[in-house]
């Protein structure tokens, strides 16, 4: 017998190394606008930006460096899929940060209105909780959600294997950079270090420059055009 695995989910994980000194200036600018925060989350859960109005980090003063140099990895992520850039702009569409506190986590999500998302492990101690990716319907699943969690506590399927599994964990260092697919479920692992957890994430946009001749690719946003409003 012979099994061939195919259609990969692909985590792209590499470094981005700061010095010392850009990693505290980075810390307490995301401390200030943590502070200057607007409204209050579940104690349980992570503080993040994005939804506590800091949602377009990467583009504030003081984030040149951090922007340009993670800009470098999604283009090395999508050289990995073979995407010709000169093709297509990106955009960062929305970038802010997580604060994780010590028993805190962030739930599962997705981020379906973007196409490419990543996290930046500011601040990383260990045990401060790796990240989730999780699918409830793997290209394997002849049933809807047969590989879910409650499936092997009810003895449906009676072990975790290569070809069943629906959630993998990385707990990767600090200054590591992950980059998937946004509409990816994913969540972290409670924080069970003691200190504290600062991850940069966002959204990315990709559209093409020339629209002409393609049909499922979003066209570039130059040649929209605005609903007029009644008047
Ligand atoms: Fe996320």
């Amino acid at each position: 017998m012979q099994i061939h695995n195919i259609f990969p989910l692909s985590i792209f994980h590499d470094t981005i190394e700061l010095d010392e000194e850009e990693r505290n200036n980075l810390v307490k600018l995301i401390s200030n606008s943590h502070n200057t925060s607007t409204s209050i989350h579940k104690p349980e859960n992570a503080w993040t930006g994005d939804i506590h109005g800091h949602e377009f980090l990467l583009s504030k003063p003081g984030f040149e460096k951090i922007y340009s140099l993670i800009s470098s990895k999604i283009n090395d992520y999508l050289n990995m899929l073979a995407i010709n850039i000169e093709k297509i702009d990106l955009y960062f569409q929305r970038s802010w940060a997580t604060i994780t506190k010590d028993k805190q986590k962030i739930q599962f999500h997705t981020h379906t209105q973007s196409n490419i998302s990543f996290a930046y492990y500011l601040l990383k101690p260990k045990n401060s909780g790796g990240i989730i990716f999780e699918m409830n319907n793997t290209p394997n699943s002849i049933c809807n959600n047969i590989f879910a969690k409650d499936k092997f506590e009810k003895g449906l399927i009676k072990e975790s294997n290569i070809y069943n599994i629906n959630q993998a964990m990385f707990d990767f260092k600090q200054d590591s950079i992950v980059i998937f697919p946004s509409q990816t479920r994913h969540a972290t692992m409670v924080n069970e270090s003691g200190q504290t957890r600062i991850s940069l994430s966002g959204d990315i946009s990709l559209m093409l420059k020339d629209s002409s001749g393609f049909e499922h690719i979003m066209p570039n946003f130059k040649h929209w055009q605005k609903i007029q409003k009644p008047k």
